[in-house]
């Protein structure tokens, strides 16, 4: 089953007279285990996608189903459920809490699943570590350089222990040698512990890297590059298709 699965979907906004087709018509599906890039230019719809997929906004026309359910058929809780232990989330800035150090910063998802104090300590610890920063739990944010902070901030996503980690532009603000870390880093969690990524760049050395891109272009959404088992798997369901029509 997919794990995310657009139909169709468009996005629009209204800002007074002005409409704005953010997203149209995009059809796209997620499986678990993918690591996916969505490319494109500034204002193409990169974050409208990836806010539709963590179901933090609803399409205008179309159908964003998670693990094969339509998300407006979901209530209130069920939806809470996977937005904060289902998603994880990197943004592009970090978002971190510069009074909290990197171990307190990570513990704050935990603190809306009613952990106790010490399970919270460890599994902050457990995601800190995760990313190579043990070391670093008891560093405020601007104690660390750009690249700590980014890792911690995957650390915080990776806490609740996620299916799926959506990133915005995680590599905008960090310089080359970074930024590769980080894809490395990313990529690590995808083999080793399954997690599923789905990402928005346009930076080109973390485009390198990625077998599965897909590009936004105004709203409209093409497929650039394809993994070869999704190639195999649709070879198979045109000929399936094929033999149905002969
Ligand atoms: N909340 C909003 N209200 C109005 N327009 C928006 C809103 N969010 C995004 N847009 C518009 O939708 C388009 C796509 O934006 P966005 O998804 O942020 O693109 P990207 O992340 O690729 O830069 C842009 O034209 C942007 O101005
Ligand atoms: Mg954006």
């Amino acid at each position: 089953m997919n794990l995310v699965q657009f139909s169709s979907v468009s996005k629009r906004y209204t800002l007074g007279e002005t409409h704005v087709t953010a997203l149209n018509d995009v059809d796209f599906d997620v499986r678990p285990g993918d690591f996916v890039a969505i490319t494109g230019p500034s204002g193409s719809g990169k974050t409208t996608m990836l806010n539709l997929i963590g179901c933090l906004d609803s399409p205008s026309s179309g159908q964003v189903s998670i693990n094969g359910e339509t998300v407006d058929s979901l209530g209130e809780s069920e939806l809470d459920r996977l937005r904060s232990r289902s998603f994880g989330m990197i943004f592009q800035n970090f978002n971190l809490i510069p009074v909290l150090t990197a171990l307190e910063n990570v513990s704050l998802p935990l603190h809306l699943h009613g952990f106790k104090r010490q399970q919270m300590r460890e599994r902050a610890q457990e995601a800190l570590a995760a990313v190579g920063l043990d070391c670093y739990a008891a560093f405020k944010p601007d104690q660390l350089s750009g690249g700590q902070r980014q890792r911690v901030a995957v650390a915080r996503a990776l806490v609740t222990r996620p299916h799926l980690i959506l990133a915005d532009e995680p590599t905008a603000s960090l310089d080359t040698a970074n930024a590769l870390a980080l894809i490395g880093l990313m990529k690590q969690l995808n083999t080793e512990r399954g997690v599923t990524f789905v990402f928005s760049t346009h930076d080109d050395r973390l485009l390198r890297q990625v077998s599965r891109i897909v590009e936004l272009r105004d709203g409209y959404l093409s497929v650039v590059r394809e993994t070869p088992d999704r190639i195999a798997s649709k070879s198979v369901a045109n000929e399936a298709q094929r033999s149905e029509v002969l």
